[in-house]
């Protein structure tokens, strides 16, 4: 799979039930499809015992940003284990809540998608969420895709 080349994403969510506020929750995936127009759908893979597994089995609400390849580092900030903060980590990303989901949405994003989870299909030490889509969201144009391919994060060309 390591040779299959990919698009990166944030998967992200508000967990209203961390802190006083809540608290904004974002992972890194490539594990992200289109699975149907009418009505459309999408589709995320969540290993079983991460973060967002944990909140998206208790709340329904999220969303997908596709990143950029200027937005590296943003990637690899919320792909480490065991990070100690998700809130200090979006205190430094420029972004805006959804208002179907009021998940966070990453500034200079290529798009965004909010979904809510319309089924949850277990598939070994993962699970799949099959998410309705609520609303898009269109960013800049400018700038490619970042892509993750043989271990590493790429851009086209
Ligand atoms: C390029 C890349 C793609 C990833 N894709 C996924 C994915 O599709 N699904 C997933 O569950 N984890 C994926 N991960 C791993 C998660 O980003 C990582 O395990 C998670 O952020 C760590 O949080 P945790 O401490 O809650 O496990 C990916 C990591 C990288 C670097």
């Amino acid at each position: 799979m390591a040779r299959l080349a990919a698009g990166v994403v944030l998967v992200t969510a508000h967990d209203p039930e961390e802190g006083a506020r809540g608290e904004d929750v974002g992972m890194t995936a490539t594990a992200f499809m289109s699975v149907s127009l009418d009505p459309p759908l999408v589709l995320i893979s969540l290993r079983d015992g991460s973060r967002m597994d944990e909140l998206l089995e208790r709340q329904e609400l999220w969303a997908v940003s596709v990143l950029t390849e200027g937005q590296r580092q943003t990637a690899g900030r919320f792909a480490m284990k065991g990070r100690l903060s998700d809130r200090l980590l979006f205190q430094e990303l420029p972004h805006t809540h959804g208002t179907s989901t009021g998940a966070p949405l990453v500034d200079g994003a290529l798009a965004a998608v909010e979904c809510r989870t319309e089924q949850r299909i277990a598939a070994g030490d993962h699970t799949l969420l099959v998410g309705r889509v609520l609303a898009t969201r269109l960013g800049a144009s400018e700038g490619g895709p970042l892509l993750y391919h043989s271990g590493r994060y790429r851009s086209l060309g």
